[in-house]
């Protein structure tokens, strides 16, 4: 009777402390989790502001330098090999997107498309959304981190985004003949242009 009850109190012990290893290790595997996550969103973070900067940069430059049409040709020029050096030295892929594309070559991977939709009808830079990421795990336990921040038109976006009255002639021009099927003008200042996105991965899921 005696050593039964030894017995018992024995398995109900190993059950307790496996337990709470058990638990201890889940834990322990989502806050490691949660930290990979939030390290990558930064990584993204900084390497949006940076070509953002760079890009920004660029364009004013060309636009004080010979206007409008000008920093038209130097845009459509620089602004693919500029993202794409950019994505060198960040090491991840990072660009810019929108519905409305002007280069075709900048169209949005379906789950960026779907935030976008999502998200873009009710948003503007008087209601500007947050930026948002998503994590997206594959079959293999690769895991990717998607981080997409909104863009907002400003005022000096307009000579090349704006409504037709507000687009000079020879950038009209530019447009139709570089970007034939230019869908990006008719915008106002406020509305919500496209993100800047970034995919970083992620360590994958330990067993
Ligand atoms: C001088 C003309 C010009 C001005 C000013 C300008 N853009 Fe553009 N924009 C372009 C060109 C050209 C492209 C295509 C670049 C490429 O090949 O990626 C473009 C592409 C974009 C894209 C990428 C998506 C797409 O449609 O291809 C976004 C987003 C964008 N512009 C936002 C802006 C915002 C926001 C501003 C104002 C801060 C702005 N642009 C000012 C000419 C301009």
């Amino acid at each position: 009777m005696k050593g039964r009850t030894l017995l018992l109190l024995a398995v109900w012990l190993f059950l307790v402390v496996a337990g709470t290893l058990f638990v201890l290790r889940a834990v322990e595997k989502r806050a490691a989790m949660e930290r990979q996550v939030s390290e990558a969103r930064q990584r993204a973070e900084e390497a949006v502001a940076a070509l953002q900067e760079r890009l920004k940069s660029e364009l004013t430059a060309a636009m004080q330098q010979g206007g409008p049409a000008a920093a038209l040709r130097v845009c459509a020029e620089s602004a693919q090999p500029l993202t794409e050096d950019f994505r060198g030295e960040a090491g991840f892929p990072v660009g810019r997107t929108a519905l409305r594309l002007r280069n075709p070559a900048n169209a949005p991977g379906p789950l960026a498309e779907e935030w976008m939709r999502r998200v873009g009808v009710q948003t503007s830079a008087a209601a500007p959304v947050e930026p948002a990421v998503k994590v997206e795990e594959f079959l293999d336990g690769d895991r990717l981190l998607h981080y997409w921040q909104p863009i907002y038109v400003q005022p000096q976006c307009l000579p090349c985004h704006g409504m037709p009255e507000q687009i000079p002639a020879e950038v009209a021009d530019l447009l139709a003949e570089r970007y034939p099927e230019d869908r990006a003008t008719g915008f106002a200042a406020g509305d919500f242009r496209g993100i800047f996105w970034a995919q970083v991965p992620l360590p994958k899921i330990e067993g």
